[in-house]
Order: structure tokens, then sequence, then C-alpha cells
């Protein structure tokens, strides 16, 4: 099916003019999913990023870490189209230029995000939700009245299976459990299937238990598609951490394997400097 938004995306060249030029930007592109350069945002002159540079490479899982305040969501606001920066490059996919785009085409371009608080239908079982959530569906009720394909009957199932709730699928979506709504969010961004998915602080509440399903589905989404995850929670942020990113006033203030940021001098000053 071609949308507005989808033409839109292709008669605008949304692989544009813009894209970074030359050689050694290209050598620096290449294989990475996405990649800010020198994003400022100010809030009434107060730089919550400040000249951010960040490259995530094509099926990475990075984590992101920083203190609060430190513009971690904020830079997510920016590659989502929330918020447009004052200044600097933010490109998807090598050159598909997000600033140019609105937050629905960025969407529909490939980039999912999950927000902190789980924003499920509560009334409506785990299914139906991921139902909902499936690429086609332009609204609800043309949805519900649709009679569904085979194929997306399976796509529904086999998302079921990923994220684990293949057991709870006739629940409502209110009655199965914080950690449990969780991945039913992450399966309703599935069902788009983002080539970047954004995860804000996804273990935020869980129990033990809960966390560890998560770094385990996490683990296995990335590869296929590249995975940022935001969150405080150390222990989590080791159990899956290849690359972290950390992030201080605006800008990157260590980058490397967990072990080389946590015993960095400048992450260990900030962190007890809290
Ligand atoms: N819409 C806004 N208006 C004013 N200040 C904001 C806004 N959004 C974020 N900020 C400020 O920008 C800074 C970075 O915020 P944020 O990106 O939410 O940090 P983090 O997610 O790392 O905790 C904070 O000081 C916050 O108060
Ligand atoms: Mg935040």
């Amino acid at each position: 099916m071609s949308t507005g938004v989808e033409e839109n995306l292709k008669v605008k060249g949304a692989r544009a003019a813009g894209a970074p030029s030359g050689a050694s930007a290209i050598d620096l592109l290449h294989g990475s999913i996405l990649y800010l350069n020198g994003i400022t945002v100010s809030f009434d002159g107060f730089r919550a990023l400040d000249n951010l540079s960040l490259l995530i490479e094509r099926g990475e899982l990075r984590c992101i870490i920083g203190p609060n305040g430190a513009g971690k969501s904020t830079m997510m606001d920016v590659v989502t189209g929330k918020t447009r920066p004052d200044s600097g490059q933010a490109f998807f996919d090598r050159d598909i230029d997000l600033l140019t785009m609105s937050e629905p085409e960025i969407a529909i371009a490939g980039i999912g995000r999950k927000f902190q608080k789980p924003t499920v239908f509560e009334e409506l079982s785990v299914f139906v939700n991921l139902e909902l959530a499936m690429k086609a569906s332009r609204s609800v009720w043309v949805t519900l009245r649709a009679r569904m394909s085979g194929e997306q009957r399976d796509r529904i199932e086999s998302v079921l299976e990923t994220v684990g709730l293949t057991e709870c699928r006739t629940l409502r979506a209110g009655a199965i459990s914080h950690g449990q709504k969780q991945w039913l969010e992450i399966g309703m961004l599935l069902m788009q299937e983002p080539q970047l998915l954004l995860v804000d602080e996804p273990v935020a509440g869980m129990t033990h238990q809960e966390t560890e399903r998560t770094a385990e589905l996490l683990t296995s989404l990335a590869g296929d598609r590249s995975v940022v995850v935001v969150e405080h929670d150390m222990e989590f942020v080791r159990s899956i951490a290849r690359r972290v990113t950390v992030l201080h006033e605006g800008q990157v203030l260590a980058e490397g394997d967990m072990d080389s940021v946590q015993n960095d001098p400048k992450v260990i000053k900030v962190y007890l400097g809290e």
C-alpha cells in the first residue's frame, strides 16, 4: 500500500542532497545506521545537547548511560523528530536526512521508539494490541473490521513468540504484569519492522527476573536491526552491553566497552559528583 507519507518521502528524496559528502565522510558512514554530527539543542539558552556527535553501526546494540539531565531523552527526541536541533546533522541509514522529516515520516522510514511508560490498549487483548500495531493498519476501526490474512497472523504469532507472550495472547493487556506490558510494547514496535529501535529505560520497575528476560530480548533483537538502549540500571547495562556511550551535559564524555567506561576517571568523577 502506498500512502501519502510514503510518497512524500520518495518525492522529497529524503536520501537527500544534504547528505554528508566527500570520500572521508562516506568512509565514516559505511555501515552506519545512525549518524549524528554536531547536534545542539537549546532550551532558553541552556544547552541540553551541546555539539553532540554519535555513530551507531548497523545491527549494533548500544547502551547510553549518563546522569539525569545529561541529554539522553533529548537525543532520542531529535532522532525521532520530536525536537528540532538548532544546528547539526542527523542521518539515518547513511543518507536519509532526519532533520527534513516529520515524526510520522521518520517512523515510517524505520525508526521505532519505546517510551518509559507503556502505552498499550488496556481493554484489548495482547493479540489485538499487536494487530493494531501492524504497519498496514491506518485506523483502529478499519483494522478491527478487516479480515486478517494468514500472513499477518503468522507475523503476530512470531512477534508473540519473540517477546515471550504467546501464552498471554488472549489476556486483556491491562491484566498482564508491568514487565509483560513493556514486552508487549516492544512487540508492538516490532510489528512495524523498524531498522532502528530506541528504548528509554526499559527495566525501570521490573523484577529481577523480568530484567534478565529483557536483557535476553534486547540482545536477541540486535543484529537483525540496531537497538539503542538508555538505562540507569548498571547491572542491566553490564549484562547486555557491548559498546557503551556515556553522555554528560549534552556531550559524549566517554565511549567504549563497559570496563573501560567504568574505569574512566572522567566517568567516575561525574557519577560520584551526582
Ligand atoms: N522541553 C524542555 N524544555 C526545557 N528544558 C528541557 C526540555 N527537555 C529537556 N530539558 C532539559 O534538558 C536537559 C536534558 O534533559 P533530558 O534529555 O531529559 O536528560 P536525560 O534523559 O539524560 O535525563 C535537562 O536539564 C532538562 O531539564
Ligand atoms: Mg531521560
